[in-house]
């Protein structure tokens, strides 16, 4: 038998259901019965049947030892990692995980400046000393795309001494980078390889793809398993190579990080994803290739300009749609989609859109998505966009380590008196979810003036205290 057909962790949930077993442990809704009628009708009784905790037989995911442990060593398995932990709070928790378990306080690791917020909390937490280094900018798309050997030569020659290189790879448009000759550079100057591939929880099982951080045997990876595969959302893995990571330290993070009550649903999903993948994952990506094949054809006959490999980037996920239309700004395609097509994308930025294509998808839908395109590329848009000259965002000079700032005094200015100011707030435009300042920084009177004019054109911010960025934290003076 193909060990990859079972699922233990969801056998064992299976069964406890199954028992009729009276329950007098958490959560408080006893399976459901005791729930809010709507709530159960929303999200149907099995599901909250099956949402217990870490009783008797339902093993325990920070020491496991049965149906979880053997759920785990079939995803690394299925993925060709050393080892697979499950992670409930997403890639979030792994990137933060990553950090704190290889670097000590004041140790440099080279962070490319477009990595997900999630990683400041992590370089929050250790401590370390992140140096910052820019992926290549693609002009012609506005975008930052991922790390090559090339663009990572001058910050190497300047932190020798870095102790890990911290890739985020494929990047949320798809492009993804040469991840072998990544580690290699990493094993030759001594440097830990750690991945954020949290868009790649699906790559290991089609070869069209662009290959896996993982099998290319980068120290830690982490992926969301909820991203593009069919894991609940939350659900991710993080995938450890070799042993120049400790084990126990890693493991206690996690223990730190990570929750101690997590739902068995998301667990679950982890297995039930992971045996989807092993066994049926070629083909049902082969059919989300095929889709996203017809939908970029359909896109571009609609007048869409269709984004796929670009120059300079090493390999491209395909079975992302990555598009634009001229006249119209990404946000306004994006809200008349939702508006007047009742059709959700997963994000835009002023230029581009990005649409997931995923197991879930038919060829129906696909059709809905080109007919709603091809209908808005008929009408006006409701503002003529202007393709703004390429924007660079300069790294901005730093004065205070993140935790220096997190912990300083503080005062909120008005955003356009705010050049010069030591930050205190993460402004990070959402999405992509890429911070332009850092608790530490200083921005710009040209950096204030672009994010003025992002906002003009309709980007929302996270991470700073005021969501409308009328104000900013800056350290009191
Ligand atoms: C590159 C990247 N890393 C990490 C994350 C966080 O993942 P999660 O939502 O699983 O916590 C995201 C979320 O969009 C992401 O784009």
């Amino acid at each position: 038998m193909d060990p990859q057909s079972a699922a233990p962790y969801f056998d064992s949930l299976v069964n406890y259901v199954k028992s009729g077993v009276l329950s007098f442990h958490m959560p408080g809704h006893q399976q459901g019965t005791g729930a809010p009628a709507e709530f159960v009708d929303l999200v149907g009784a099995g599901a909250l049947q099956a949402d217990i905790t870490q009783v008797q037989g339902m093993d325990d995911i920070h020491r496991p030892f049965d149906g979880c442990l053997r759920a785990q060593r079939l995803a690394a398995q299925a993925y060709k990692s050393d080892r697979c932990y499950f992670l409930v709070n997403g890639s979030t928790c792994g990137n933060q995980a990553m950090l704190l378990a290889c670097l000590n306080p004041g140790e440099t690791v080279l962070v490319p400046r477009n990595a997900h917020s999630s990683t400041v909390a992590g370089l929050l937490l250790s401590e370390a000393r992140p140096v910052y280094y820019q992926p290549p900018f693609d002009a012609e798309m506005g975008v930052f795309h991922v790390a090559t050997p090339d663009s990572l030569l001058s910050v190497l020659q300047r932190n020798p001494q870095a102790r890990a290189l911290f890739l985020t790879s494929p990047s949320y448009y798809g492009a993804a980078a040469d991840v072998d000759a990544l580690v290699a550079l990493a094993r030759q100057r001594d440097m830990l390889l750690l991945v954020d591939e949290a868009w790649g929880a699906h790559l290991a099982f089609h070869p069209r793809l662009p290959r896996s951080a993982v099998w290319a045997g980068a120290d830690l990876v982490v992926q969301s398993s909820h991203k593009l595969v069919c894991g609940l959302s939350q659900a991710a893995m993080l995938h450890a190579n070799g042993d120049r990571v400790e084990r126990a330290r890693l493991e206690s993070v996690l223990r730190m990080l990570q929750t101690t009550s997590p739902s068995t649903l998301l667990v679950a999903s982890l297995d039930t994803a992971r045996r989807q993948l092993a066994q049926e994952g070629q083909r049902l990506l082969e059919q989300v290739l095929q889709l996203a094949d017809q939908a970029r054809a359909g896109l571009q006959a609609a007048g869409a300009r269709l984004w796929g490999r670009r120059p300079g980037v090493h390999d491209w996920d395909d079975s992302r749609l990555v598009f634009s239309l001229p006249g119209f700004s990404g946000y306004e395609v994006e809200r008349r989609l939702r508006r007047e097509h009742n059709l959700q994308l997963e994000m835009s930025d002023s230029q581009n859109l990005v649409a997931l294509v995923t197991p879930g998808h038919t060829r129906q839908s696909i059709d809905r998505l080109v007919a709603a395109v091809s209908e808005l590329a008929g009408q006006a848009p409701e503002k003529v966009h202007k393709i703004r000259s390429p924007h660079l965002p300069e790294l901005p000079e730093s004065r205070l380590s993140l935790k220096q700032a997190f912990l300083a005094r503080w005062e909120s200015v008005p955003l356009s008196k705010a050049a010069g100011r030591i930050c205190v707030d993460t402004v990070c435009p959402y999405p992509p979810g890429i911070p332009w300042l850092l608790p530490g920084e200083v921005p710009s009177p040209a950096l204030i003036e672009e994010l003025q004019a992002e906002l003009a054109a309709g980007v929302t911010v996270q991470g700073a205290y005021d969501p409308q960025l009328e104000t900013v934290r800056v350290v009191k003076e």
